[in-house]
């Protein structure tokens, strides 16, 4: 393996936290919604004897990758190329649940993020794309050098928490056409200088590809397609890596473990609420400093996990 191989090998985060939360057992059924170098996955395989699993990945070169990876286990390996927001159509269409565990390692992989990847990082000159399936939707260019001075503020705003954005956003629309990650970085860096480790393009990039994605209402909706699609105590883990999506991590778990919707001050009960999970994680777990300083692309992992109940009663 040469240098850059390494750099770019996708090392998978808090892989036996993760493991242990979906509780593998013999002859059970588990799903991967971000199944990337099967990092995971693969352990999910070797975990217990006649594991099933279905894999999703929305970026054709990581599902090949997986696929190519996770061979040798046969029928007992499905991986589908589509967006996770397709959860529940394609796990029925395969006639695969109820399912004892569903894991989603949200974000991108290192090879996304690497010198090949489909202008996702600044730190590599590409074509402003950004796009996980590269056939279809706006590009973060198209996005750049279309929308409106105003529209591009508050996307920057709204997607990237960037408190500069109306400054970037002037500077974007007065560069125009910008055309690739370098552009677009060099762009930015002529109005924020650089200051700390931080680079002052990465919340812009990040609202980018939350936009191009449409990944924050793919989440919501995958997320309540899973917990439908989990059998009683069966786990729903998830690890996010910036506080939008902990957000709706943690408030679709909160939001599915309520036991009471009453008004406060009612003597008794009357809303009938069922509550469909149970948190297993109370607090969020994050990544020890030794995997940190392993593998600095986890540094921002959390991690919350949550337990499926009331299956027959919802
Ligand atoms: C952090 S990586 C997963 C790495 C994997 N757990 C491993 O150990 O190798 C996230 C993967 O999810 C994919 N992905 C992100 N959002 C997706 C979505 N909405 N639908 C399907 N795949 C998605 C990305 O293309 C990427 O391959």
């Amino acid at each position: 393996m040469n240098e850059k191989s390494v750099e770019n090998e996708h090392i998978p985060v808090m892989l036996q936290e993760c493991i242990d939360a979906l509780k593998v057992k013999d002859n059970g059924r588990y799903i991967d919604c971000t199944i990337g170098g099967a990092g995971h996955s693969s352990l999910i395989m070797k975990s217990a004897k006649n594991v099933h699993l279905l894999g999703f990945d929305a970026d054709r070169k990581n599902f090949n990758k997986a696929k190519k990876r996770l061979a040798e286990y046969g029928d007992n390996v499905s991986i589908v190329n589509t967006n996770f927001v397709n959860l529940k159509e394609e796990a029925e269409k395969l006639g695969f649940e109820p399912v004892d565990g569903i894991l989603f390692d949200l974000g991108l992989s290192s090879m996304q993020l690497s010198e090949d990847g489909a202008g996702f990082s600044f730190q590599y000159d590409a074509p402003l794309d950004m796009r996980f399936n590269t056939e279809e939707g706006l590009t973060a260019a198209d996005i750049v050098n279309s929308y409106s001075e105003k529209e591009i503020a508050d996307l920057i705003f709204k997607y990237g928490e960037e408190t500069q954005s109306r400054k970037i956003a002037r500077a974007i629309v007065s560069s125009r056409p910008i055309r690739t990650t370098t552009e677009l970085a060099d762009v930015i860096l002529g109005v924020i200088p650089k200051r700390g480790k931080i680079h002052p393009a990465t919340k812009t990039f990040q609202a980018l590809r939350i936009a191009v994605n449409n990944e924050l209402d793919n989440l919501e909706s995958a997320l309540q397609q899973a917990i439908e699609l989990l059998d009683e105590h069966g786990r729903l883990v998830i690890m996010s890596y910036h506080s939008l999506e902990d957000r709706i991590v943690k408030t679709t778990i909160k939001d599915a473990s309520i036991t009471c919707k009453c008004p406060p001050g009612l003597p008794v009960c009357t809303c009938n609420t069922i509550p469909r999970l149970i948190p297993v994680t109370h607090k969020v777990v994050v990544p020890g400093e030794e995997e940190i300083k392993n593998n600095p692309r986890s540094r921002s992992a959390k991690l919350r996990v949550a337990e499926r109940i009331n299956k027959n009663r919802t």
